[in-house]
């Protein structure tokens, strides 16, 4: 059995556990909208046959449909010289300088994750999440939020200001090696989620194009929509509600500062340097001190179609678990709105190692 039907098992056992009035036709929708991930195609995946795809856009279908594993372990060995033919020759060799700094940045010195890494795990989702499938061909994972200076006076982007003037001054200072600041916050993300301890190592592509319309409006979500609401919207976006599950877990590293003034700074769960299970444990349980639970994540983590996601992450090996559908999903998420994936470049090579263990203080 594959972990994937492993999981969806195991989380149909929840759900029924969860739920025991609950009837055949509704346990029949869990199954539909709970079993094995997010596995639509898109951007030009859609009208490109297997024939004509580059081995990369290959991999990237089969994480976006199949089970393959959205991580990688892959190691960059003997990294050419910034300014060497070796390294204008490699399109990842340059990325490796960048992310060298991104590293710096993002890891605090007790080895936790910043609030700049945070903040670039959040700026990666509402870049790229500003997409749907039924509001035409723009928007996604192409930089806008930092090119488009309407995008970033939209109340659901409050905060992000400081994150975009770093993007700002990287792309000033890399942008004459050819990269795009769509890659650039979308490389920011992967590698403050891999320095988190315990963050998967995602794999990271390049090759998006900019620009600079604003993406559509009203696609990024409100903490106080409802549970429906926030479904579809999501669902609008390709990723299906175990999807969403999966990377709502981002905010096992979050603190929030404009949702609730009395709680300014307060994180969503115990350990926001630490990329660990303890969110979906805290949002699925009554809190603890000192945190901040969004209502969206309440209302999600309690709706059939995300509990047992929820549970599965919390359960035996919820960890793992949790990191590998992350990992699924985010990949997805990082390609909404790009219609090159045949073009692009897989440069997962150049992150930092990921950190498997963490001891608490
Ligand atoms: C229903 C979906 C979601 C809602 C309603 C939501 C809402 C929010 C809100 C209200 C904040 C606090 C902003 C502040 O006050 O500073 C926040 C922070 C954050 N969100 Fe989400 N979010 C959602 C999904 C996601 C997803 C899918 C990701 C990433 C994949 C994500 C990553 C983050 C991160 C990392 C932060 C922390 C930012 C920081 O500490 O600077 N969120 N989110």
């Amino acid at each position: 059995m594959k972990l994937s039907s492993v999981v969806a098992a195991s989380a149909m056992f929840s759900a029924v556990n969860a739920y025991p009035g609950m009837n055949a036709s509704l346990i029949e929708t869990l199954k539909e909208a709970d079993c094995c991930g997010s596995n639509e195609l898109i951007g030009d995946l859609l009208w490109l046959d297997n024939s004509r795809l580059s081995p990369v856009a290959l991999l990237i279908k089969s994480i976006l449909i199949y089970d393959t594993d959205a991580r990688s372990d892959e190691f960059y060995y003997q990294v050419p010289a910034l300014r060497s033919f070796a390294c204008v020759r490699d399109p990842c060799c340059v990325w490796w300088y960048i992310v060298e700094e991104m590293e710096k940045l993002f890891r605090a010195p007790d080895g936790q994750c910043t609030n700049a890494a945070r903040a670039a795990i959040r700026l990666g989702f509402h870049d790229a999440g500003a997409w749907s499938k039924h509001t035409g061909d723009f928007g996604g994972a192409d930089g806008s939020i930092v090119w488009a200076p309407e995008e970033i006076k939209r109340r659901e982007n409050h905060g992000l200001e400081e994150i975009i003037q770093q993007m700002k001054h990287w792309y000033g200072k890399w942008n004459s090696y050819g990269i795009s600041v769509a890659d650039l916050i979308q490389m920011a993300a992967t590698t403050a989620t891999v320095v988190c301890p315990l963050g998967p190592r995602i794999r990271s592509f390049v090759g998006r194009r900019d620009s600079h319309r604003p993406a559509p409006d009203g696609l990024i979500p409100s903490p106080f929509d409802p549970a429906e609401k926030l479904i579809e919207l999501f669902r609008a976006k390709t990723i299906k509600p175990s999807g969403l599950a999966a990377l709502l877990g981002a905010h096992s590293t979050s603190k929030q500062r404009f949702l609730d003034a009395a709680s300014f700074g307060f994180p969503q769960d115990s350990t926001p340097g630490v990329w660990d299970i303890l969110f979906y444990e805290q949002t699925l349980g009554v809190g603890a001190p000192d945190i901040f639970r969004f209502p969206s994540d309440i209302i999600l983590s309690q709706h059939a179609h995300l509990y047992p996601a929820f549970r599965t992450f919390t359960g035996v090996n919820g960890q793992e678990r949790w990191n590998y559908d992350y990992a699924r999903e985010y990949v997805r998420l990082s390609l909404l709105g790009v219609n090159n994936v045949n073009n692009l470049t897989d440069c997962t090579r150049v992150l930092p190692q990921a950190r498997t263990e963490w001891k608490y203080e």
